[in-house]
């Protein structure tokens, strides 16, 4: 169950945290993974890990919020392994800060690449994976997204661009789902990555974090990186415009 052999994934944000899981874990199933990220030598040492260890891979410098630098690496991929089998939408920023004091341009920052990103990314993929029609894209959210009852505090313009994610895979998965393309996210809790070293690093928010999770800790990019492997396996192959919360039971609670 859940061979990705010969299957190339495209990965973005991949250079550390849950993209890095996520594209050490894609590897090992026998995918060739697209290492990108906005730092070209940081998804080299991301891709030259996965080859020293058997696997295959290529790394890429891409901004997600820059569409020519996306048109380009899209046609590079193509041009070089010939198919594009699963996109893993996963680069993001969380800067919080109160809705009052939040400027328009950092509004608009979080946007362009949380969400526009997004779109951008998984249509290009999507353009592709028609073609043969087949096709995995996997976005991810949070929990932050505008769930009925669980806002943030300092999240607006996060919040609002992962609640944009969830709402616009279900419109992907109805559209693209004749192209033989599902289309799935996943809405993490709080995860140990360097997205929240801040909380980390303070005992106290630390301690109240985990008292609000079900399972009393942080998950890790690893446990993520598992719900992204079968969300894009042929075993996910009747999963599609779903939302899957990985959070410890976050939401539950
Ligand atoms: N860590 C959490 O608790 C948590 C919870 C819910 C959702 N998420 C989401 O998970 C995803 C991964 O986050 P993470 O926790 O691994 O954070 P991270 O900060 O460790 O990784 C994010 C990656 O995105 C890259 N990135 C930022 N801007 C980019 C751009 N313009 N173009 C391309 N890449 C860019 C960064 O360089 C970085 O490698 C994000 O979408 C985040 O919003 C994280």
């Amino acid at each position: 169950m859940f061979d990705l052999s010969g299957k190339v994934a495209l990965i973005t944000g991949a250079q550390r945290g849950m993209g890095k899981a996520d594209a050490l874990a894609l590897a090992k199933q026998g995918a060739i993974v697209i290492v990108t990220d906005i730092d070209e030598k940081a998804c080299k040492a991301v891709a030259d890990e996965i080859i020293s260890s058997g696997g295959k891979a290529a790394a890429f410098a891409m901004d997600v919020s820059d569409k020519k630098k996306i048109d380009a690496v899209f046609d590079a991929v193509i041009k070089q392994f010939k198919r594009l089998d699963i996109l893993v939408n996963n680069a993001g920023i969380f800067r919080p800060k109160p809705a009052l004091d939040l400027t328009e341009q950092e509004w608009q920052q979080t946007i362009d690449i949380n969400l526009t990103g997004v779109f951008l990314c998984a249509q290009r993929a999507a353009q592709e994976m028609a073609k043969k029609k087949c096709g995995r894209i996997i976005n991810i959210a949070s929990i932050a997204s505008g769930q009925v009852g669980v806002g943030f505090m300092g999240s607006a313009h996060y919040s609002a661009s992962k609640g944009g994610i969830t709402a616009m895979t279900e419109t992907m998965a109805l559209e693209w789902g004749p192209l033989g393309i599902t289309v799935n996210a996943i809405g993490p809790g709080a995860i140990d990555t360097p997205m929240v070293s801040s909380t980390k690093s303070s005992p106290e928010a630390l301690r109240s974090i985990n008292a609000r999770i079900p399972l009393g800790r942080m998950g890790t990019p690893e446990e993520i990186a598992a719900a992204v492997v079968f969300l894009a396996s042929d075993e996910a192959s009747y999963v599609t415009g779903a939302t899957l919360f990985v959070d410890g039971g976050y939401l539950a609670g």
